[in-house]
């Protein structure tokens, strides 16, 4: 997908309210004014901890900027129900152990703000379910600028988590959430076992919440390991996390791990009901003109259309060795990528990076998942999770996996 800069959104008639576009490049407007304050102020570094396998330093905290007056008086969009292209298609699918959605199709963590800023734009009422942003014990300021560069095919970020704290996201979302009509997933990000559980004890009984997502790309304060690169830190953290909830859980995989199949047979025999198949992977662009690293942090995360080819290829291989749902990520811009998640073992998707050019793009998903359903003639989505697997075929299995 060529990449582009966002296209502006028709302001809905009547409304005072801007664009996520039109308030993000409002935002980046005074990005270089803000950088010196905050490269002054913060030191918190997910992304390089991530590279490097460095815990964080102190937490400090800070203050979240967080438009209440916004979210008190946020107008969410709705579509009738007999002009929706995907009513009576059956695209019902469990994404997770006791986790059964009407939709395959979820946003990504950190993509979709909170659900609410998009409800204004898109009716988030036809997606599966939405994943919170990243969600730690303690309030984060998030990384130095910059956090976001452009490549070829998807964008390298080092956000850092960014996040009021489970305490306040509780408090401020929950009650909106209750109001979205569409399931949240709650993205749990952490530096020790017992901030996983502490977070998801926290927001266990908020409204709106249906399961939790482990983000295991996070270094360990005891030995500075990522969670998520080891298969014994990650079934240790989701077994603490098993027991102190009963919700679903979904363990998001990290691609920087050495063996990705290994850590999804760990978490699986922990007690984990489902996976997210995949974080971003690791990456960094340098600016030519100052001779350093573009993001404030060197490395980053990559995401978009440039890792899709990696995500499918490690649902395909976990899909393998695992019996509980994958949500496949990674690149997701139209229903054809979904359908090579899907038939690559995936039970569902998130579509993430692909929301920034277009935040319609889940919504098409929906629609294109719909309108294959019914031109195949099928008789539900189902019918094709798996459909590219060995096992599907069985004479592929006996085939030599390529060397490189
Ligand atoms: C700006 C940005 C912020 C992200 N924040 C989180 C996060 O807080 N927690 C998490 O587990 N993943 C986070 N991710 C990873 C995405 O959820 C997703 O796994 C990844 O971007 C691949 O999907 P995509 O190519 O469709 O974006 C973030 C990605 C981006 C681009």
């Amino acid at each position: 997908m060529p990449w582009r800069r966002p296209k502006k959104i028709e302001q809905r008639a009547g409304s005072p309210r801007s664009s996520p576009e039109e308030r993000l490049e409002l935002a980046n407007e005074g990005e270089e004014e803000r950088e010196t304050v905050e490269l002054a102020s913060l030191d918190g570094a997910s992304i390089v901890e991530a590279a490097t396998g460095q815990p964080e330093r102190d937490e400090r905290a800070p203050s979240i900027d967080i438009d209440r007056e916004r979210l008190a008086d946020a107008q969410f969009v709705t579509t009738a129900l007999k002009d929706l292209p995907e009513r009576g298609i059956d695209l019902e699918v469990d994404a997770a152990r006791g986790l059964r959605l009407k939709n395959p199709v979820l946003t990504a963590s950190g993509t979709f703000g909170q659900g609410l800023e998009y409800a204004e734009v898109i009716d988030v009422s036809r997606l599966g379910a939405i994943a919170s942003k990243g969600t730690t014990r303690n309030p984060r300021p998030g990384n130095p600028q910059y956090r976001i560069a452009e490549t070829p095919a998807g964008i390298l970020n080092s956000i850092g988590l960014e996040n009021p704290g489970a305490e306040e996201v509780a408090r401020i979302y929950g009650p909106k959430w209750a109001k979205l009509r569409v399931p949240v997933i709650v993205n749990v990000a952490g530096y020790s076992v017992d901030d996983y559980v502490f977070v998801v004890g926290t927001l266990a009984h908020t409204p709106g919440v249906v399961a939790f997502e482990l983000n295991v790309s996070c270094p360990n304060v005891k030995g500075g390991l990522l969670f998520g690169c080891d298969p014994l830190l990650a079934a240790e953290v989701t077994r603490a996390v098993r027991e102190t909830t009963d919700m679903p859980i979904i363990v998001k995989l990290t691609p920087n791990a050495p063996d990705v199949v290994a850590v999804a047979r760990a978490v699986e025999e922990a007690g984990a009901d489902g996976l997210t198949a995949i974080n971003t992977v690791l990456g960094m662009r340098i600016d030519t003109a100052k001779r350093r690293p573009i993001l404030g942090t060197g490395s980053g995360g990559l995401s978009g259309p440039a890792i899709r080819p990696i995500a499918v290829h490690i649902t395909y291989q976990v899909a393998q060795a695992v019996s509980i749902p994958i949500i496949g990520a990674g690149g997701v811009t139209s229903a054809n990528d979904a359908l090579e998640f899907l038939m690559a073992g995936a039970s569902a998707v998130q579509v993430g990076t692909a929301t920034f050019a277009d935040p319609t793009a889940p919504i098409r998903v929906v629609e294109g998942l719909a309108a294959y359903v019914k031109e195949r003639g099928i008789a539900s989505i189902r019918e094709i999770i798996g459909a590219a697997l060995p096992s599907h075929h069985p004479a592929r299995a006996m085939e030599d996996p390529p060397d490189a």
